[in-house]
């Protein structure tokens, strides 16, 4: 653990608090805590079935705990009416599915009922939107496509569009970048950049490339069997001893030449206890 802080004087955006949750009987995550302050980029990290998912769907209200509470912005979620929740966090679910047929334009649309009355009449700032989010991520030419006529990444970015249409203060993205080549990988991470410098949105990353996540994000949070195991700045949680004892991999860390973020060079599969 770093001796950083994430519990400064601002309320935390997402807060997590005694935590238990999972699927039927089996917990998943339990006793957890866990803080996200407003304004930062926190990347998510851990091997397949550590959690990731788990912990993005319990701070998304897709999950309800058996135990403890999430609190947004101070209030807890679940005493949240739908739309208000979905005017503050906009989520990218891992794997999502979309009814047969439907266009990427009309995907994008439902990020703005949110923000729309009760009759859906897209107003001129909804357009605008939608316009903003196609093009933010190279999808413009694409709005009229049916989604399942979309190579992997194209439908990739496609979701993407839908979360930021949605204009949230709070992003929660679970592996954005699966599916996109490097280019494409690269003009995800540097938008989502961009959204925090610039327009101060709070991020939540689910990433694999953990030289993408140390680069992109201020703070990585590693989940090990449903256990945070390390939190703070990338060059405190990027370690050998993490990359063997979380991963089973034996690994070396150099500095980024060009960033000086840690760079970590895996060269084989150990095994773990
Ligand atoms: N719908 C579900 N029903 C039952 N068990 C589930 C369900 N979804 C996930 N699990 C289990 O919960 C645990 C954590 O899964 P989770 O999806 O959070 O992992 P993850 O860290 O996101 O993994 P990945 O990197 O593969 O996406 C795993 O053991 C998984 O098998
Ligand atoms: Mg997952």
């Amino acid at each position: 653990m770093s001796g950083k802080s994430w519990d400064g004087a601002k309320p935390a955006a997402l807060q997590a608090a005694g935590v238990r949750v999972g699927y039927g009987e089996h917990a998943v995550l339990d006793g957890l805590e866990f803080d996200i302050t407003p304004g930062t980029v926190t990347a998510v990290i851990g091997p397949n079935g550590s959690g990731k998912s788990t912990l993005l769907k319990t701070l998304t209200r897709l999950l309800r705990p058996a135990t403890g509470a999430v609190f947004l912005n101070g209030a807890a979620i679940t005493s949240l009416p739908t739309a208000a929740v979905a005017r503050q966090l906009a989520v990218l679910p891992q794997g999502p599915t979309a009814p047969g047929g439907l266009t990427v334009g009309e995907l994008v649309e439902q990020g703005r009922y949110p923000h729309a009355g009760p009759l859906r009449m897209l107003r001129m700032q909804d357009h605008e939107a939608i316009r903003t989010a196609l093009g933010l991520t190279d999808m413009t030419a694409y709005a009229a496509r049916p989604l399942d006529g979309l190579s992997g990444g194209e439908r990739q970015r496609a979701w993407i569009a839908l979360a930021l249409a949605q204009d949230t203060p709070m992003l929660l993205l679970d592996e954005p970048t699966t599916f996109l080549d490097i280019g494409h990988q690269l003009e995800v991470l540097d938008l989502i950049r961009r959204l925090n410098r610039e327009r101060g949105l709070t991020i939540v990353l689910v990433l694999h490339d953990l030289n993408q996540a140390a680069r992109y994000a201020e703070r990585l949070v590693a989940l090990d069997r449903g256990r945070i195991v390390a939190d703070g700045a990338p060059r405190d949680v990027l370690t050998t001893v993490l990359l063997a004892e979380v991963f089973g991999v034996r690994a070396h860390i150099l500095a980024d030449p060009e960033s000086g973020s840690p760079l970590c060079l895996p060269y084989a599969f150990v095994g773990r206890d």
